[in-house]
């Protein structure tokens, strides 16, 4: 499979992409690193990332930043970093890239605990990461050509067995999983 991966080189994108790089064709990307620079809270930058990938079989998010606060340090803006820079950017992801992935592909996104099980201080995350779940629950049900949408649930890194993390990509890359929020680390 030909896969692009963005958010190679963080702290979750050094475990997963090694792993695909074994069996894959793996384009890699990123703000500074990788094979291609995007940014993908920018459109025109994600029509010219697909533009130098070309089609690909499946497209692997890993990046996006949302705020850590308590609650009554938490601001307009703090809260809009998580909608432009985790939410809407991999929603845009999905939206352009659908026209890059071939029949039969899948997208999968990344979300985290926090969405579903958050702590104090993280309704920045919490609110984004609910809402990446919802939208891969509502995309999947309307994904034309065969092709798969999941999202990656992690709990902190330090937490979860590697081979976990990486089991929920191949789970979400190479099997039938459509529309599932795959948990790592949960306890
Ligand atoms: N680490 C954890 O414990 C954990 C747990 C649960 C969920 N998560 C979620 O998993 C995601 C990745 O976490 P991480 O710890 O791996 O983060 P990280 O170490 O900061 O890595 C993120 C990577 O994404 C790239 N990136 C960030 N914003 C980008 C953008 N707008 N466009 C293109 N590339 C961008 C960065 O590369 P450049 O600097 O080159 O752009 C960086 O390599 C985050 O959404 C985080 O909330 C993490």
């Amino acid at each position: 499979m030909k896969i692009l991966i963005i958010g190679a080189y963080g702290n979750i994108g050094k475990i997963v992409t090694p792993a695909l790089q074994q069996n894959h064709e793996v384009i890699t990307a990123g703000r500074n690193s990788g094979d291609v620079s995007v940014d993908i809270s920018s459109i025109a930058s994600l029509e010219n990332l697909f533009t130098q990938t070309g089609i690909v079989d499946a497209v692997v998010c890993t990046a996006g930043d949302s705020v850590t606060s308590d609650l009554l340090s938490m601001t307009d803006e703090k809260y809009r970093t998580g909608v432009q820079q985790k939410l809407l950017a991999q929603i845009n992801l999905v939206i352009t890239g659908l026209r890059y992935i071939n029949d039969n592909g899948s997208f999968t996104l990344i979300s985290g605990k926090m969405g579903e099980n958050p702590a104090k201080g993280s309704s920045g995350k919490a609110v984004t990461n609910g809402a990446v779940n919802s939208f891969v629950l509502a995309a999947a049900l309307e994904m034309p050509r065969g092709i798969r949408i999941n999202v990656i649930s992690p709990s902190k890194i330090t937490d979860i067995a590697t081979q976990d993390l990486i089991n929920g990509y191949f789970k979400s890359i190479a099997t039938s999983a459509n529309g599932e929020i795959i948990r790592v680390g949960y306890n």
